[in-house]
């Protein structure tokens, strides 16, 4: 097969930050993606609907002309949040999800949640009213070893929460373990999860072999290689529970190379390439569809997009920018360590 066409995808779960960043990057998810879910985690966050409100304006403010992108806004959930708040946000239509980071887990994340029995109130009213939670799935505990950190959080946290609120839809957002992936597997309702373009590609060789590569750092950290082989299990295999979250995250270069680095990989511009890629790989290509078009929007209670993309094979290999250059800096774009030979046309 060398051409596919499906659905035009969507992105659901995607940083697109703030000013100049984000006026230099945007346009490499509104080019292929319709609708992309926008985490809140900037600085300050986004914890009202009335931020929210006006990061939408702003994103709308620097998309390019022509191109008909729907952000997705959500909420960064923190101890003091509003439960009204909440339900105006989704009775509006302005909010599509509540984000948990705990405090600490990760960029700008020291406003999130350190004590969930503090959050319980406005947990309960996004159980009562549907209002999904996205989960960034890690413990922070110093004591928990950083590769550890998202299964313990399963065991700890998030099937605590499963118990106690089991009408809450909750994502839990970019799976990097095997654990992960059984653990939605097992679940009976209410529990999905996106995965990484990045995750898919990379194990923690790619970070740490011959010398350290701060450009395939990010947050969960990449694991073992029988993580990434469930994870592409998971991904390439239509069931509904998983679908695309790229947690494309874009910092400046010198944020990245120095000593104390930040997570975050660039993805949008060849996520849709990599992922038929992958998908080739995997002998799975008529499913990309179902993991980058229609199980995230089944999911959030949404129609697919009507539109499609086409994605042909090509005989040379695609040349991507190696930097996005910003007004803040240039970006370094996600290598896959392979020649992409697809590309959307
Ligand atoms: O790698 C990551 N980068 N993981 C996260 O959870 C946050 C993100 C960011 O905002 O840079
Ligand atoms: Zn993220």
């Amino acid at each position: 097969m060398n051409s596919i066409r499906i659905r035009r995808p969507d992105d659901w779960h995607l940083h697109l930050r703030d000013g100049a960043v984000m006026a230099a990057v945007i346009g490499d998810t509104s080019r292929h993606f319709a609708r992309a879910i926008i985490m809140p985690n900037l600085v300050p966050p986004v914890v009202t609907t009335a931020d929210a409100k006006a990061y939408r304006q702003r994103i709308l403010d620097v998309l390019p002309a022509g191109d008909r992108f729907q952000p997705l806004m959500t909420l960064y959930l923190t101890e003091q949040t509003d439960p009204d708040d909440v339900e105006e946000g989704l009775k509006s239509g302005l909010i599509t999800a509540v984000k948990l980071y705990p405090a600490g887990a990760t960029t700008n994340s020291h406003g999130g949640v350190r004590d969930l029995d503090k959050a319980m109130p406005t947990l309960e009213r996004m159980a009562k009213i549907g209002m999904p939670l996205c989960v960034h799935g890690e413990v922070t505990t110093p004591e928990v070893d950083i590769f550890d950190r998202e299964a313990v959080f399963i065991d700890e946290k998030l099937d605590v929460i499963r118990r106690r609120l089991p009408d809450l839809r909750i994502t839990m957002e970019h799976v990097t373990t095997k654990d992960g992936v059984d653990y939605i597997l097992g679940a009976d309702r209410n529990l999905a999860g996106s995965i990484t373009t990045h995750h898919l590609i990379i194990n923690r060789n790619a970070l740490l072999v011959g010398g350290i590569r701060p450009h395939y750092y990010c947050l969960p950290v990449a694991k073992r290689e029988h993580h990434r082989q469930a994870l592409r299990k998971a991904a390439t295999s239509g069931d509904a529970r998983f679908f695309l979250g790229t947690d494309s995250a874009p910092h400046v270069d010198p944020l990245k190379e120095c000593a104390c680095g930040c997570a975050g990989i660039y993805t949008s511009i060849n996520t849709m390439s990599c992922l038929a890629h992958v998908f080739e790989e995997e002998g799975a290509l008529e499913r990309l569809e179902a993991f980058a078009s229609l199980n995230g929007p089944a999911w959030y209670g949404l129609a697919a997009n009507e539109d499609t993309i086409l994605l042909e094979k090509q005989e040379q290999p695609v040349a991507y920018p190696a930097k996005r250059d910003t007004e803040a800096g240039p970006v370094t774009v996600f290598d896959p360590m392979f020649p992409l030979h697809w590309t959307v046309v």
